[in-house]
């Protein structure tokens, strides 16, 4: 019997969904024993955001500071065959619960010598996330096999202001003029491939999963337009989140009026540099040709588009 565990969280029901999509296949195999980890914040997160409260959380997530957890229901020493980790991106890092629970002392024993798929839905900026993650992995001693990620359906510049709607007023269709935010319901469905896939290898034969299993797949899709400026955001985020933690906890007055000046810069650069570097990167794009091409390849791994 080949031993799954799914460790999730997800507060609009969105990453459940697409989590419980590609591990019904999995349920369904005789063959398979499927464990859920639901991971549960001690404080929990508010659903709708309420505007200031999304920000303050922002430098403990981007400096991946894990706030506590709930004791989490799963015995640490069984030893499993696949781990499936699903975690959603909180500026371009990998959410609160997830950065927790892989600072835990349970996913020290779990993922030691473990082979890990991770599954990511969110807005459609991953990339400096899942490094984040890679390299916890790395540390904790285990094989990253396969990564799928799902993103908003309506585009990156509609989701700019489509996916913060969804995330404050609690509706994924906020106003009759925005699109939809969110992940197409239909590839949330069709997610089950990945399911069936890993549910075929694992019950193939009974040895260690060390290869992707979900190459041709199109698990991941990279936008190259977005390497750039993942990159450029992940610095801006490490430096600000070091100067506001510095000004104080995270529900002191210093932090929130940091906070402030913080928002306000992010709104001048998202209409100012953003429109300026895509312009700058169309006009490079003929000469970069060949390193994003590279650099496309080392993002879609370990599954490749
Ligand atoms: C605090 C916060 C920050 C977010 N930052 C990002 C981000 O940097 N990149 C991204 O693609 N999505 C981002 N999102 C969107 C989430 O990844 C996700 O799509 C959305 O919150 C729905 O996830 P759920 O399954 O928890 O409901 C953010 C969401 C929250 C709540």
């Amino acid at each position: 019997m080949r031993q799954v565990l799914i460790v999730h969280f997800s507060q609009t029901g969105q990453l459940d969904r697409l989590a419980q999509s590609v591990c019904e296949p999995l349920q369904q195999c005789s063959d398979i024993q499927l464990d859920y980890l639901q991971l549960q914040p001690a404080q929990p997160y508010p659903f709708p955001w309420p505007f200031l409260e999304f920000f303050r959380i922002f430098p403990e997530t981007v400096l991946m500071r894990p706030q506590p957890l709930l004791p989490l229901a799963v015995d640490a020493s069984k030893r499993y065959d696949l781990v499936i980790l699903a975690y959603q991106v909180w500026f371009l890092s990998p959410s609160q619960p997830m950065t927790a629970f892989l600072a835990s002392p349970e996913a020290a024993h779990l993922l030691k010598g473990t082979p890990v798929v991770t599954l990511i839905g969110c807005r459609n900026m991953w990339l400096m996330a899942q490094e984040k993650v890679k390299s916890r992995l790395t540390e904790l001693g285990a094989r990253l096999v396969d990564n799928i990620a799902l993103t908003d359906a309506c585009g990156t510049a509609a989701s700019f202001l489509a996916t913060p709607l969804w995330l404050f007023t609690g509706r994924q269709k906020s106003y009759s003029w925005v699109p939809r935010a969110g992940i197409d319901e239909a590839e949330i469905v069709a997610a089950s491939r990945f399911g069936v896939a890993m549910a075929q290898r694992l019950t193939a034969d009974s040895l260690p999963i060390e290869q992707p299993m979900l190459s041709g797949l199109g698990a991941v899709k990279i936008d190259e337009k977005l390497i750039a400026s993942e990159k450029v955001g992940n610095r801006s985020f490490q430096l600000w989140s070091r100067l506001l933690a510095a000004l104080g906890p995270q529900h002191s007055r210093r932090r929130g009026a940091g906070l402030v000046v913080y928002i306000l810069f992010l709104l001048c650069l998202i209409v100012t540099v953003v429109p300026l570097s895509a312009l700058l990167k169309k006009l490079l794009a003929p000469l970069l040709k060949e390193r994003t091409q590279r650099e496309k390849a080392y993002f879609a791994g370990p599954s490749g588009e």
